[in-house]
């Protein structure tokens, strides 16, 4: 990590920390001033790819065939919502709070080389907190149409992205969303610190597995917890895979 990569790092967390709570959270500010350090242009994270391919704990905990539905809760530029789209979903959608944000998933996508899966790709501006709520009412068409619809959810970086104070909401709209028995993937970014110490940086707020368990075990039960088969460079030893199936009943 560079001197430069943590500034921004902590730059992000002072930003959304001070407006997480208000309408835009400081995302748009983050994208409008290309604040997005976890943008480094690389495609999907290892250990998505890797527990999806490689590693026989997880490989059949995970919806593998045709014929089901995956999301990507705020997706940036959506490289893992085409990887998704690539291991045959009929629907592979990405949400992000930022219209900047999903034009550049848009964008994006069009500079691939075109691909048959990329016709089942979508990307929707959408505050994704917003479809946990109680009150339905307050929903419009495009957030009820995500309830109970997909056979995956996957969270890497959203929510440890957002202040600790919106864990809840994150929990819950996982829940709406997510089908009965579907999977849940989260990876835990564990900092690699002295200690249970807290270095500052990150992606970034500080994640353990216990965060997770704090907010998800009303709606989902755990499968699978374990260190990936492979990380990006840099991450060894910080991540650790989480795998949840959504309760039948609360
Ligand atoms: C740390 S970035 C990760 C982006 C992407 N998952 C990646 O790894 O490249 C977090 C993303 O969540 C989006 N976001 C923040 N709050 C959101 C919300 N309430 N609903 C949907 N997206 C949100 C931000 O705009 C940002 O693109």
């Amino acid at each position: 990590m560079t001197d430069e990569w943590q500034a921004k790092v902590q730059k992000l967390r002072q930003i959304v920390t001070e407006k997480g709570h208000q309408a835009g959270g400081g995302w748009d500010h983050a994208w409008q001033t290309s604040l997005t350090p976890w943008d480094r242009g690389q495609g999907p994270q290892p250990a998505l790819t890797s527990s999806y391919e490689r590693d026989a704990r997880t490989k059949n905990l995970l919806p593998q065939s045709a014929g089901g539905n995956a999301l990507v809760p705020g997706c940036g530029r959506g490289v893992d919502v085409e990887y998704l789209a690539s291991r045959g979903f009929d629907k592979a959608v990405g949400v992000d709070l930022v219209q900047g944000a999903i034009d550049k998933a848009h964008n994006w996508l069009a500079s691939l080389p075109r691909q048959p899966w990329h016709d089942r790709i979508s990307f929707v501006a959408l505050d994704y907190l917003s479809v946990g709520q109680d009150d339905e009412s307050k929903l419009d068409l495009t957030a009820k149409s995500l309830f109970g619809s997909f056979d995956l959810v996957y969270d890497y970086t959203f929510f440890s992205a957002l202040p600790p104070a919106l864990r809840p909401k994150v929990a819950a709209s996982h829940a709406k969303v997510t089908k009965r028995g579907g999977k849940l993937f989260t990876v835990v970014y564990r900092l690699k610190v002295d200690g249970d110490g807290y270095d500052g940086s990150g992606p970034p707020f500080k994640v353990t597995p216990q965060d997770y368990h704090d907010v998800l075990d009303a709606y989902f039960d755990l499968e699978f917890h374990g260190k990936p088969l492979e990380h990006a460079p840099g991450h060894e030893g910080i991540e650790e895979i989480m795998i949840w199936k959504r309760k039948e009943v609360e």
